[in-house]
C-alpha cells in the first residue's frame, strides 16, 4: 500500500529537474500525478499551462480535478531566474520572476483549493530557497522566495481549518538545468560550480532532485499530518 493511493496531485513545472523527481517519487507511492509545465510532456497525465496566467490555470486545475476525479496534493514547483545584479536588472526580468515563482503560487492555490476546501481535505506544498535568506544577483528571485514563505505561513492559517496543510521547502543547490545555467553564466562548467558549492557545504556535496522530492514527499503525507506553516530548509546544513 502507497502513501498516495487514490490522491491525485498536481506537480507544477515538472517536465525536468525536482518537479520531475517529485512527480516520480509521488507515483511511486500510489499517487495520480498530473504534470503541469509549459510544453506539453511526452509521458505521463501532462497539462500544457503557463502557471503565471491566472486563468489558464484555473482552467486547467478544473479540466484535472474533473479528468482524474478530484484533487488533494499541489506542488508549486515551477520557477526561472533572471540573475543580475540590481543596476542593471531590466525591470522585465524582476516582473517574470516575480509572476512566475510568487504569483504563480497564487494563481495555483487559489484554483486548487476550491476542490480541498469542499472535500475538507488538501496538502499544499512551495518550492522556495536558501535564496530567500539573501544572495547576490538575485534580488528578484530572492523576494519571489522569500514570499513564498510568507504566503505559506498566511495561507496556512487561512485554509487549516478546511484541513488543509500548507508548507514549503527551501532547497540549497541542487543539480538541475537550473544550476547548470548559472553554471554558465559564471562562465564555470556545471561540475566546476557544484565542486565550488560543496566546499561551502557541511554534507561536502551538492542536492540531488531526488532528496528534494522525497521531503516534498513527506510533507505532502500524512507522515507530517500536523506539520503546517513551515518552511523545511533542504541544504546540507549550508547556514
Ligand atoms: N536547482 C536548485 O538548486 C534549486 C534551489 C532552490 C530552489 N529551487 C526551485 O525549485 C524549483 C525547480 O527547480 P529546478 O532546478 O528543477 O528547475 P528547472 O529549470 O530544471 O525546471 C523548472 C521547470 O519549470 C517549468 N516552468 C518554468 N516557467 C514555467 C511557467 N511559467 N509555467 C509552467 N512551467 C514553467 C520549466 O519548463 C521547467 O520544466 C524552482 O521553483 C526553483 O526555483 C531550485
Amino acid at each position: 500500500m502507497g502513501r498516495f493511493d487514490g490522491k491525485v496531485a498536481v506537480v507544477t513545472g515538472a517536465a525536468q529537474g525536482i518537479g520531475a523527481a517529485t512527480a516520480r517519487r509521488l507515483a511511486s507511492e500510489g499517487a495520480t500525478v498530473a504534470v503541469v509545465d509549459l510544453k506539453e510532456p511526452q509521458e505521463g497525465r501532462a497539462y500544457a499551462c503557463d502557471v503565471s496566467d491566472h486563468a489558464a490555470v484555473r482552467e486547467v486545475f478544473d479540466r484535472i480535478a474533473a479528468d482524474l476525479g478530484g484533487l488533494h496534493i499541489l506542488v508549486n514547483n515551477a520557477g526561472i531566474t533572471r540573475d543580475n545584479l540590481l543596476y542593471k536588472m531590466p525591470k522585465a526580468d524582476w516582473d517574470s520572476v516575480l509572476e512566475v515563482n510568487l504569483t504563480s503560487v497564487f494563481n495555483c492555490v487559489q484554483a486548487a483549493q476550491r476542490h480541498m476546501v469542499a472535500q475538507r481535505h488538501g496538502k499544499i506544498v512551495s518550492l522556495s530557497s536558501r535564496s530567500a535568506l539573501g544572495n547576490r544577483g538575485q534580488a528578484n528571485y530572492a523576494a519571489a522566495k522569500a514570499g513564498i514563505q510568507a504566503l505559506t505561513s498566511t495561507l496556512a492559517i487561512e485554509l487549516g481549518p478546511y484541513g488543509i496543510n500548507v508548507n514549503a521547502v527551501a532547497p540549497g543547490y541542487i543539480a538541475t538545468a537550473m544550476t547548470a545555467a548559472t553554471a554558465e553564466r559564471v562562465g564555470a562548467s556545471p561540475a566546476e560550480h557544484q565542486a565550488m558549492a560543496a566546499e561551502r557545504t557541511p554534507l561536502g556535496r551538492v542536492g540531488s532532485p531526488e532528496e528534494v522530492a522525497s521531503v516534498i514527499a513527506f510533507l505532502a503525507s500524512e507522515d507530517a499530518s500536523y506539520v503546517s506553516g513551515q518552511t523545511l530548509y533542504i541544504n546540507g546544513g549550508a547556514r
